[in-house]
């Protein structure tokens, strides 16, 4: 499973993209918003951090088809590891074969259940992208979205990537990647978590001091 790093912040992209585990970056219009930025302005940047896709969002007022298609191909015109993300609706749907079918990659994001993804892959997107920890706030299982998810994908010899959205912990990552999950997005503060661990920190303390205490010996 790979991993994509869900931010629009080139100061947390920067850092943890040397690490060599991010195929990839998301963003979305709350995630723009945080960074103060539009798409057009950070895409070439990210581009320049990252080798894999780039995917971004049209606008979350573009809620009609003929919009949704306007703004996907401007997007898409920005750069060529472009992805668009669309939301999972009708017009969405709409939108998202008529730009499947003009060869540009289409991610279709906000889906809540299997029935979904399952339109999803028929409209020719490329990702499909269930939301885990919004599931989980109200109290339903986003794990057993991605499980079924990717069952369906796996017997319909599906051929969009199941991008998990939403991923809230180390833990979340983990389950999806047994689930079967090709990509799960990840915030940055996710990512150093999981990272970290303290034994290895103690471990590393123990080996400097067994170290300087054998130097200390000779
Ligand atoms: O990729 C979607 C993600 O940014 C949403 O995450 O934590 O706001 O549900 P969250």
């Amino acid at each position: 499973m790979q991993l994509f790093l869900d931010t629009a912040k080139l100061e947390e992209i920067r850092p943890l993209c040397e690490l060599g585990v991010i195929s990839g970056v998301t963003t979305n219009p709350s995630l723009l918003a945080k960074a103060g930025r539009s798409l057009e302005e950070v895409v070439a940047e990210i581009a320049g951090l990252v080798e894999g896709p780039i995917l971004g969002e049209v606008k979350a007022a573009a809620v009609d088809r003929t919009t949704m298609v306007e703004q996907g191909r401007a997007i898409a015109a920005l750069h060529p590891r472009i992805a668009v993300k669309i939301p999972l609706t009708a017009q969405g749907l709409a939108a998202t074969s008529r730009l499947s079918r003009e060869g540009i990659a289409v991610a279709n994001t906000l889906v809540f259940s299997p029935a979904q993804a399952l339109l999803s892959v028929q409209a020719g997107a490329k990702y499909v992208a269930p939301f885990v920890g919004r599931l989980d706030d109200i109290g339903e299982s986003g794990l057993e979205l991605v499980r079924t998810i990717a069952e369906m994908f796996r017997i319909q010899k599906s051929p969009a990537k199941l991008l998990v959205a939403s991923v809230r912990s180390p833990l979340h990552v983990v389950d999806c990647a047994l689930a079967g999950a090709d990509i799960a997005t990840v915030p940055a503060g996710v990512l150093k978590q999981m990272v970290q661990h303290p034994l290895t920190d103690a471990g590393i303390l123990r080996f400097q001091k067994d170290e300087s205490a054998a130097s200390g010996e000779k």
